[in-house]
């Protein structure tokens, strides 16, 4: 266990970040499209650091059974990526002697955020470690290089959501803005339990955009509108819109949304199952969230159904739901 100069105060640095879903705009975000996202705050990924007696980086992640010193991993392992990368941008050198422990409650390639969160959470409580004040505009723009190195093309929309931890309005390379939501309403998370890398979606997606461009404008133009409705439904204050009016458009938007996803090749058996079983139970819109194949599908419920609704999910192959406010 570490101590700081003095030798009388132990000294420990930690850092949260949130779990995230895309409500709206995958994929078509990617093509420089709008897109909606949330932070999912029920889970997290934790970072606590302390200074080491033992020469190195000492890393434990028991998540993922990881119990290795620094140098033992590949350069390209994305843990050893942030900690190497963050070292080299801040000029740290030598390396401190470190005890980092890594945990994390978000499911692994789910499109909920895992890897975005680790490397928030890694950076925060890393720079702070070493007095290397970050704004969060420099998290957020080392995190997307950090998703650069791992996931391809990703548009960049994971880490902003996760490093603000607020709803979030994005275009690529464009727009970041957080968005009011003067309704707050539910979600129920449905997790198909099959891990799907967005990295081969969006490979996909990127080949079939490639051999048929007009087709696939169209069709991101049409998830891009959307996207846009729904903004405008959920900052649409009361009295003007009842909330239940709000609700159901949004649900509305949830559905066309799904039905445009599939036609983009990017839902599943297992994920249109739990879409069909959330509405069969009286959900106002369900769909796919993130990368697809696997991973997250989300319901629009009403609060009082939340409960029977991840019921259902359940019994149509969930492995596990999430239920979450957005507001
Ligand atoms: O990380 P995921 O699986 O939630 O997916 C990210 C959303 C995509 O639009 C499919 C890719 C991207 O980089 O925006």
């Amino acid at each position: 266990m570490g101590f700081n100069g003095d030798r009388d105060i132990l000294f420990i640095v930690k850092a949260s970040a949130p779990g995230k879903i895309i409500l709206f705009g995958e994929h078509a975000v990617v093509y420089g499209r709008p897109a909606l996202a949330v932070p999912v705050t029920q889970v997290h990924a934790d970072v606590e650091i302390t200074d080491s007696d033992s020469a190195g980086i000492w890393i434990q992640a028991p998540d993922i059974n990881l119990h290795a010193e620094l140098n033992t991993l590949p350069s390209d392992h994305p843990i050893a990526s942030v900690i190497h990368n963050l070292f080299f941008l801040s000029r740290v050198s030598p390396f401190p002697s470190l005890n980092l422990k890594i945990t994390s409650t978000i499911p692994v390639a789910s499109g909920l955020g895992s890897g975005a969160a680790v490397t928030v959470a890694l950076t925060r409580a890393l720079s702070a470690h070493i007095n290397y004040a970050m704004t969060d505009e420099q998290v957020n723009a080392f995190a997307y290089e950090i998703e650069k190195l791992h996931h391809g093309t990703p548009s960049g929309i994971d880490n902003t959501v996760i490093t603000y931890a607020k709803p979030v309005y994005f275009i690529k390379n464009q727009v970041v803005e957080t968005f009011k939501v003067s309704q707050p309403f539910t979600i129920v998370i449905g997790d198909t339990g099959i891990s799907a890398p967005t990295k081969e979606s969006v490979a996909d997606v990127r080949m079939l955009w490639e051999a048929d461009k007009a087709k696939w404008e169209s069709l991101f133009d049409r998830a891009g509108a959307i996207v846009n409705q729904a903004r405008e439904k959920i900052e649409s204050g009361k009295p003007a819109v009842s909330t239940v009016e709000v609700w159901n458009d949004l649900g509305a938007l949830m559905n066309q949304n799904h039905a445009l996803l599939q036609e983009m090749t990017v839902s599943s058996l297992e994920l249109d199952t739990l879409v069909t079983a959330a509405l069969n139970v009286g959900a106002l819109g369900a769909k796919m969230s993130g990368g697809g194949r696997g991973g997250n599908m989300i319901a629009l419920v009403r609060p009082d159904q939340a409960e029977s609704v991840a019921r259902s999910l359940m019994e149509a192959g969930a492995k596990h739901t999430i239920i979450t406010q957005v507001s």
